[in-house]
């Protein structure tokens, strides 16, 4: 297949390109190519006449939106709108990565993916006028919600985690904040798997069960072998520009249905941190 992957250089992408590494890849990402340009980046995709475009570049630091909505909205937004009207011309469908961040996490049960939304912040909004647009603009579209991201890459939550613990005595993590840490190979394999199947609509793929911010750093200090030469301390309402869901399940019912689910959040960062080296055990 040709497939065209935006945001090919982030956490996503890279695990993309390597998950379809058999594929005519196109790379589309700063600063070769920037989404905000409708003519240029429709040319350039007209040219490479994709059978599919994996819509993943975004502006992703959620505090950052908050400071500079207009870059947010021209990306997350105006960005989406153009790969849409590019994937209109080349005549493709499109897979739009979206965000648990949709939902205002104030209930305590899963989130279907037929549930209402209520986006709480600046990138919320963003990313979820992105669903709207690749719904409006689109017939043939898969919106893909996924949640807490890790993979390759020189920033994650984890690396995070384990450079703190490094450099202090305490970490202070919040107990109020509770969703599902994703392992972005284990996404790219499922989109890999979806994009074969003309099953068109809303999607959720986060890996299976959810955490607290604070359980998940003491599995990755527990994993890491470090969990005795680092205090973890819980924490409360840690203050940040902005609003963040508190708990967001998200339940893959539709995905399911195909046959595509995801492992345990659990397995899949040993998976990572295996692959990365940084279990106790190398
Ligand atoms: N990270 C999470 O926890 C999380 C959770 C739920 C959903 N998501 C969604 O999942 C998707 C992938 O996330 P990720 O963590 O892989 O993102 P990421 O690592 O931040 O990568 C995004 C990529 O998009 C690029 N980009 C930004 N503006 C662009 C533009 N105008 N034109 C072309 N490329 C541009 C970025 O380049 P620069 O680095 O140069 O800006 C970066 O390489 C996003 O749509 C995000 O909203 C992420």
């Amino acid at each position: 297949m040709r497939i065209a992957i935006t945001g090919s250089n982030g956490q996503l992408g890279l695990a993309l390109r390597q998950a379809l590494a058999g594929h005519d890849l196109m790379h589309i990402d700063l600063p070769e190519h920037d989404i905000t340009d409708l003519e240029g980046i429709n040319e350039a995709v007209l040219h490479f006449e994709p059978d599919v475009i994996l819509h993943t570049a975004a502006i992703t630091d959620v505090d950052g939106c908050e400071r500079d909505p207009e870059l947010a909205y021209r990306v997350n937004v105006l960005g989406t709108r153009n790969m849409a009207v590019a994937a209109q011309a080349s005549d493709a469908p499109m897979v739009y990565i979206s965000t648990d961040y949709v939902f205002d996490g104030a209930r305590q049960e899963p989130y279907w993916e037929y549930d209402a939304t209520q986006p709480q912040s600046v990138y919320a909004r963003t990313k979820w006028l992105g669903e709207e647009l690749t719904r409006q603009l689109l017939t043939r579209f898969y919106v893909v919600r996924i949640a807490w991201l890790y993979g390759d890459g020189p920033r994650n939550f984890v690396r995070t985690v384990l450079r703190l613990a490094e450099e202090r005595d305490s970490i202070q993590m919040v107990t109020d904040e509770v969703g599902s840490p994703t392992y972005a190979l284990d996404v790219a394999g499922a989109l890999s798997q979806l994009i074969h199947m003309p099953a068109y609509g809303t999607y959720h793929l986060p890996n299976a069960g959810v955490c607290s911010r604070y359980d998940w750093a003491g599995e990755i200090l527990r994993l890491a072998g470090v969990a005795d030469q680092v205090e973890l301390q819980p924490s409360a309402n840690y203050p940040r520009a902005a609003q963040v869901p508190k708990y967001v399940e998200m339940r893959n019912f539709a995905a399911a249905e195909l046959g595509i689910t995801m492992r345990p959040w659990g397995e899949a960062l040993w998976d990572y941190m295996a692959r990365a080296g940084l279990l106790r055990d190398g």
